[in-house]
Formats: C-alpha cells, structure tokens, sequence
C-alpha cells in the first residue's frame, strides 16, 4: 500500500439508478415508487430543447412536493456547452430545496469542469443559505473525460460518483456503431488461421478499458463507479450480463432507463448469499489464522492470505451499505 491510504467511498447504495426524462413528469412519482436505489431526473439529453424550461420547472416541482423516501435524489443538468447549463444549476439550488442531493453532470472533459459546477453550486448555496450541500456527480462519455478521468475523480471533495455514459462515448471516439452500450458484433477477434475446422470468432468488450480505467480513478479518490445505460430494454439477459461484468469488474451499479431493468441491478449488485457467507467464512478462518500467529491458511483446500481477507471485507461492507448498516 502506497503511503496514501485508499479513502473509502460513500456509504449509500447506488444499484440501480433510474432515469427519468424531466418532460415527462407522469413518471416522477412512479421513480419514486420504484425499487432503484437512485433516481435521475434528467435535464439533458432525453429532453427536447425547447422542452427544457418547462422540464427545469417540473423538476423543481417534484423535488419538494413527491415523497422520494430514503431514495438518493439526483437532477441531470444540461453540459457546459450549452446555453442551459447555467441557469439549471442556479435555478435547481435557489429553489428546488434541501431535499435534492446531488446534480449530475454530463461529458465531464476535465478537472476545471467540475470546478467550475462546484462554484456556481457553492455561490448560490452560500447565497441563499442552504443547510445541506449539494453532492456532485459526473458522466464520464468523451474522449477527453476518459482520457482525464484521473484529474477529474480528484477534482472537488463535493464529487462522490462517476458514471460510464456508454452512447456519447461511442459517439466521441468516432466508433463505428450504433445502439446504447452492449455487445458489439464488430468487436472481437477470430480464432487463429491454423485453426481445424470453422474459426470461430470471439466477442470481446469494446467499453472494458474506459469503465476500468473509471472505476481505478473512482477507487483512488474514494468515489463510487456507476455503469451507464443498456438501451435495448426488452433485451434482459443482455443487461444482465453487461450488470454483471461492470459487478465483476467493481462498480457498485447500473443505470435503468426503464422500468424492467431496476430489479435486475438490484438483484446482481448485491452480493449474492453464497459469496457474503463465503467471505464470512474467508473472514473467520483469517481471525483464527491470526490468533495461531499465521498470515495464510487454507480454506476449502485453497490458500487464503491477508489479501483475501481484503476482499472479503469488501463484500462484507457492501452488504452493509445496502443494509444501512455501514458508516
Ligand atoms: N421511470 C418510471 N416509470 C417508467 C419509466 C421511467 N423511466 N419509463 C416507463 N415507465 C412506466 C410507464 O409509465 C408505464 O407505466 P404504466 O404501466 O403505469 O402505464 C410502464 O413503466 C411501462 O412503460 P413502457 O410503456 O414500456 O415505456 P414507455 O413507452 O412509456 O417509455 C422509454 C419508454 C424508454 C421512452 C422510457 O422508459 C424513458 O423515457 N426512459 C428514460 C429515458 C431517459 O431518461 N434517458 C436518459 C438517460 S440515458
Ligand atoms: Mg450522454
């Protein structure tokens, strides 16, 4: 371990994060109802421009007047190249209330991005005297956001999430496909020519370098990693198996962008009973390795060391944090 110890990331569950388009408020208080950890009302790209001050308003409506319960309240802001960005910012903290708790923000392209968010956020905060602070979040789904995404993990101590936004990022890299995320029939490689018989081809994951390198930068400066959209909804066992390499891979979640994807992240984001009684096991076999002065034993006819105890803790604290259990 470096002399810079890990900082850990928020205590607070974010399996699924359900999106919902700030034009369409019909579908506020069904979010709210919903099983998802976290709800998006969106500002960005799932709203027609000339929808976007009226969608700014609903929002800041709904904010107050629905009953989100223990659900992380979140508001997609418009990018700062847009003429919308500003007065979302402005507009969402002077008035939307203490009950928001976090706006996010999309194409993060460097650390100056999120300076400049955590300013006019701070300047308005400090203006009208709000108790909490708001929390920032950020899209990670450009060539430049991935290429900095280090400097912007480390940007504010106001950000406590990045997000892989898989469609803008296929669309900043100029990849040739189309389609929101998932497996890409391009993308893999064929057996070698020696091969007897048919070659057969092997799809690889196009979006595996951006989402590790994210959720590196995340776990450097103790934010959570979240994977984006899966668009295809009717497609379950796509997302499925999208859910569970992101799982694999470390992030805590996965956006829904509809309603039949919440149970799903819900359901592999959380550490399945054999793996958190495994871990258990991993953690009691350590505590009696220690007591006979030993750093490794064997469990199940494997080594275990200190490092598996690491591990272990990791799924032992992430079922805490799901049951509100953990600091
Ligand atoms: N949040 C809450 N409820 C939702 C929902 C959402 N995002 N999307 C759909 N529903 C509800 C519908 O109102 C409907 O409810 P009902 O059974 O009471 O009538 C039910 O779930 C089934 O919806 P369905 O008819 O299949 O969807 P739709 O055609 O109304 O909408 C989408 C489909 C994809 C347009 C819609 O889900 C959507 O806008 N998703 C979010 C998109 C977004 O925010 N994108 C930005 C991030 S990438
Ligand atoms: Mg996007």
């Amino acid at each position: 371990m470096s002399f810079l110890v890990q900082p850990p990331s928020p205590a607070r569950p974010n399996r699924c994060q359900l999106f919902a388009p700030g034009s369409r408020p019909e579908l506020f208080a069904k979010a709210a109802l919903s099983a998802a950890d976290v709800i998006t009302l969106d500002l960005e790209d799932s709203v027609a421009p000339n929808d976007k001050p009226a969608a700014r308003e609903a929002i800041i409506r709904a904010v107050s007047e629905i009953d989100w319960g223990s659900k992380t309240l979140s508001v997609r802001i418009n990018g700062l190249d847009t003429p919308f960005w500003h007065r979302d910012a402005v507009e969402l903290i002077a008035r939307a209330g203490d009950r928001l708790d976090m706006i996010m923000l999309p194409k993060a392209g460097n650390a100056k991005d999120i300076y400049a968010l955590d300013a006019v956020v701070s300047g308005v905060e400090a203006e009208i005297g709000r108790k909490r602070r708001v929390e920032l979040e950020a899209i990670i789904e450009t060539a430049a956001g991935s290429a900095n995404v280090l400097e912007i993990a480390g940007a504010s101590p106001r950000l406590k999430a990045l997000h892989f936004g898989v469609a803008d990022y296929a669309a900043s890299m100029g990849m040739q496909i189309t389609g929101i995320g998932g497996t890409q029939s391009g993308y893999g490689m064929l057996a070698p020519a020696e091969t007897e018989g048919a070659r057969g081809f092997f799809y690889a994951d196009p979006w595996h370098d951006p989402i590790t390198r994210m959720v590196a930068a995340c776990r450097t400066y103790g934010l959570l990693p979240v994977d984006g959209p899966f668009g295809d909804f009717s497609d379950s066992d796509g997302y499925r198996a999208q859910a569970t390499r992101s799982a694999t891979l470390g992030c805590v979640g996965k956006w829904a962008i509809h309603p039949k994807q919440v149970a799903i992240a819900n359901e592999v984001f959380t550490p399945s009973e054999a793996i958190h009684g495994q871990a258990k096991r991993i953690l009691a076999a350590m505590e009696e390795a220690a007591r006979q002065g030993q750093g490794a034993a064997t469990l199940d006819g494997k080594l275990i060391d200190i490092a598996s105890a690491r591990q272990a803790q990791v799924i032992v604290r992430q079922m805490a944090v799901i049951r509100g259990e953990a600091v």
